[in-house]
């Protein structure tokens, strides 16, 4: 449960979400927070019988490592035949996959990960050569994925909150054959390096209500446990990773969730303090403009040019991204 005191940035949260319940329009009743998102999510029935589902697989290949052929004639092997997606090297191994399983997995050779996890690196494009700040990086998903389309050139920095995750973010890297990326632990809001990067990505900390399923009560499983509900943060994460992009680099804010509270509000805040730019993108999935209102509050006009990818619709995670500009 939360309470948000109207008018200022006061708000508490419990470990888990209370169960408001509305009615969908399958007379099912479907608990908030994704009741209201009834109001901009398209499709709304063909979005609440999907999150009936479980997650598929997906994988990425480590073309660090391997090719196309050697992945798949090593998966073969292990009678697993992937299907292709519209995104550049990676695959879905179906809902019951075991990508963790695979030999490919342990040589480095894939790393498995959401579709809609290449997102954001996709958005940012990163240049072999160039110097890159992952905000929050660990696990690692996709500070690897940078370093992969970067050709383990130039530099990445991928730092993290968190002790415990960077421990997995470390063995990711090292499994997967990378060289160009320096792992860091400091609290991303008060990152200390003074120099400028050219691109910065901000993978925040977030409610990750895109991840949500609803199970056979249609109650919601993968809630995740603690605090998890931080527009402040998220607020002072996207200001220092725009303080810290040279003048003329580029930066992305993405989460997984469908919050406008935790995304659009976040960079209208930003473009309210900063003189940053949205830009547009376009993504290889399916996907929806940003929000300019919900429930009363204005975001942003620039807004729409967010991208919103809904689980329904991308077979996948529930995603948001921002593509913003320092202008020279
Ligand atoms: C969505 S996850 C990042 C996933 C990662 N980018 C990937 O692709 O594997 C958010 C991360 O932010 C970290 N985090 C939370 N608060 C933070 C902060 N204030 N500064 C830096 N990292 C933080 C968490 O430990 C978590 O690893």
């Amino acid at each position: 449960m939360y309470f948000a005191k109207a008018g200022n940035q006061q708000e508490t949260f419990s470990a888990c979400i209370h169960a408001v319940l509305l009615k969908d329009s399958q007379s099912t009743m479907i608990p908030s927070p994704l009741a209201d998102y009834m109001e901009f999510i398209p499709d709304w029935d063909a979005y609440v019988s999907h999150l009936r589902l479980s997650l598929p697989v997906y994988f990425r290949i480590n073309t660090l490592k391997a090719s196309r052929e050697v992945v798949f004639s090593t998966l073969d092997s292990e009678g697993i035949r992937p299907e292709a997606t519209a995104v550049k090297d990676l695959f879905k191994l179906g809902a019951t996959g075991q990508a963790r399983a695979t030999v490919s997995y342990h040589l480095g050779y894939i790393y498995p990960q959401a579709l809609s996890s290449a997102l954001p690196v996709i958005a940012l494009a990163p240049r072999p050569g160039e110097m890159v700040l992952d905000l929050c990086a660990a696990p690692g998903g996709k500070a690897t994925h940078m370093a992969q389309v970067m050709g383990d050139s130039g530099i990445i920095i991928a730092n993290d909150r968190k002790l415990g995750r960077l421990t997995a973010l470390l063995s990711n890297v090292k499994r997967l054959g990378i060289t160009n990326t320096v792992v860091t632990h400091y609290r991303g809001e008060h990152f200390p390096v003074t120099r400028s990067f050219d691109r910065v990505l901000v993978d925040a900390p977030c409610s990750g209500d895109g991840k949500f399923r609803l199970g056979k009560d249609d109650e919601i499983l993968h809630l995740k446990k603690g605090r998890t509900f931080l527009p402040a943060i998220q607020k002072a994460l996207i200001q220092r990773a725009f303080d810290l992009l040279r003048p003329g680099g580029t930066m992305v804010y993405s989460t997984c969730t469908l919050n406008p509270q935790e995304n659009e509000e976040v960079v209208s805040h930003l473009l309210k303090k900063r003189d940053g730019r949205l830009l547009s993108w376009v993504p290889p999935i399916d996907w929806e403009p940003g929000l300019t209102t919900f429930k009363g509050r204005g975001y942003h006009e620039s807004c729409v040019l967010c991208r919103r990818f809904y689980p329904h619709k991308i077979d996948s995670v529930g995603f948001f991204v921002a593509k913003i500009f320092r202008p020279i």
